[in-house]
């Protein structure tokens, strides 16, 4: 499974591509906004950092807003994944935009079905909320595997991109069910690392070493 950040801030991209284990990049509008920086710059600094796919989202709402948006964004670098909502716009720009080798990620999925008609209209990705459906006491990771059924079921290329992660138990059912990628924020990523039984381990094993003769040559 594909590890994509979560964030638009350049120090936890940093961080997180330090660990050696960072694919990919998504930001949105909020995430960005949060930053208070000029998106392009933002989007050239990202860029200088990790060499996969970064998602960029367009704010236009109308399809033929949406079209020159996300070609100027496309235009940035060949590594920039336009973010696209999945409306009837969006998916219109999707189709049109992935005929010309745009790459396309379809944001806000919820639903199976909205999920179906981004693949066919030839989304790069597909990112559905679990965190967001779960707290609606919706099961967000349901969605997943019904994704990647009917993924499966018809051979469909687009990826799903696990999104709204909120904790390390999203990102392991999200692997088990065999999900492409997921965006995780940078706070859950470091969770990741931590068991506390790695932890005394680690310290009785240099305590033992420590206390006897061994050495290391
Ligand atoms: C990623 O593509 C989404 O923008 C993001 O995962 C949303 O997460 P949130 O529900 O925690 O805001």
């Amino acid at each position: 499974m594909k590890i994509f950040i979560d964030t638009a801030n350049i120090g936890e991209i940093r961080k997180a591509a330090a660990m050696g284990l960072l694919d990919g990049v998504t930001t949105n509008p909020s995430l960005v906004a949060k930053e208070g920086k000029n998106f392009r710059q933002l989007l050239a600094e990202i860029l200088e950092v990790v060499d996969g796919p970064i998602s960029a989202e367009v704010v236009s709402t109308k399809t033929e807003e949406i079209i020159p948006e996300a070609r100027d964004l496309a235009a940035i670098h060949p590594n920039i994944v336009v973010k696209i909502p999945l409306t009837k716009d969006g998916l219109a720009a999707v189709r049109t935009l992935s005929r010309e080798g745009v790459k396309t990620n379809v944001t806000l999925c919820f639903s199976p079905t909205q999920a179906l008609l981004a693949a066919k209209a030839g989304a790069t990705y597909v990112s559905p909320f679990v965190g967001r459906l779960d707290d609606v006491s919706i099961d967000g990771m349901e969605l997943i595997r019904r994704i990647l059924t009917i993924y499966r079921n018809y051979g469909f290329t687009t990826e799903v991109l696990v999104a709204s992660i909120r904790h390390p138990i999203h990102v392991l059912e999200a692997a088990l069910a065999g999900a492409h990628a997921a965006t995780i924020p940078f706070k859950v990523i470091e969770q990741l690392f931590r068991h506390p039984l790695t932890d005394i381990g680690l310290e009785n094993f240099l305590r033992d070493w420590n206390s006897s003769q061994a050495k290391l040559v």
